[in-house]
């Protein structure tokens, strides 16, 4: 089975209280390694939840889901932390970077807890902050030195540090303006370039269409799940 994503039939209840959300009602969904996927959907349609499932951050009240062919429900909690350092990375919309702190430290930070050598991390974070074009910031601190589109690029080079083969991105470009925006999105396209498989949440139309797939999610499930002619 060639599939990175084999979700069948994943079901996310969120209980609270008396209150149940049915956030996810039954999303099967394959994604192939290389694909670059858009999520689109209203706000509270479920995007989120599915992206927190996929990215092995929660898991589902019902359905399977294999990850390149391995199931999670099998891991325990110190595995599926290994299978997400692994093989996933994720960008987020509010950037989530340590305040004032280098560039350099905050990429570092996915390998804090791994056995990497010393050296084989500084080049890694080196490689890392390549990829999403921001070699030169490395010694600013977070808070005050950078720009939105750079801090977005550190977000991006953090997921990047341990060779995932998943990203994940939640609005990434929620926060930014349209050019800084589309700087990121060919960056994404770089990723995908590089054999990476890439889904993202966007509600933007423009953003999406970089896509070569779009997924559209409603009342917690695919209404639609279109490829790209081109
Ligand atoms: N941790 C949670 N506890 C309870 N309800 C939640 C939680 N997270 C999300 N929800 C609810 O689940 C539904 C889907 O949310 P979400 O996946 O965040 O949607 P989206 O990302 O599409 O806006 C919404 O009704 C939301 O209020
Ligand atoms: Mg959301």
């Amino acid at each position: 089975m060639s599939a990175i994503i084999h979700a069948e039939n994943l079901v996310k209840t969120y209980i609270s209280g008396d209150t149940a959300t049915r956030a996810l009602r039954g999303v099967s969904l394959e994604v192939e390694p290389g694909e670059f996927v858009a999520i689109m959907g209203p706000s509270g349609s479920g995007k989120s939840t599915l992206m927190n499932l996929l990215g092995l951050l929660d898991t589902p009240t019902k359905g399977t889901y294999r990850i390149q062919g391995v199931d999670v429900s099998k891991l325990d909690d110190d595995e599926l932390a290994e299978a997400r350092s692994r093989e996933i990375g994720f960008v987020f919309q509010s950037f989530n970077l340590l305040p004032r702190t280098t560039v350099f430290r905050n990429v570092m930070l996915p390998l804090i807890y791994t056995l990497v050598p010393r050296a084989e991390r500084e080049e890694r974070v080196l490689a890392a902050l390549e990829a999403a074009g921001l070699e030169e910031a490395l010694h600013y601190k977070t808070s005050n030195q950078l720009s939105g589109g750079q801090m977005q690029r550190v977000a991006i080079a953090r997921a990047l540090v341990n060779d995932p083969s998943l990203v994940l991105a939640d609005e990434p470009t929620g926060n930014l303006d349209t050019k800084t925006g589309d700087h990121i999105l060919q960056t994404f396209h770089r990723l995908r370039d590089e054999g990476r498989t890439i889904l993202l949440i966007t509600h933007e139309p423009e953003v999406a269409a970089h896509a070569d797939r779009c997924l559209h999610i409603r009342d917690g499930l695919i209404a639609t799940d279109e490829r790209d002619a081109a």
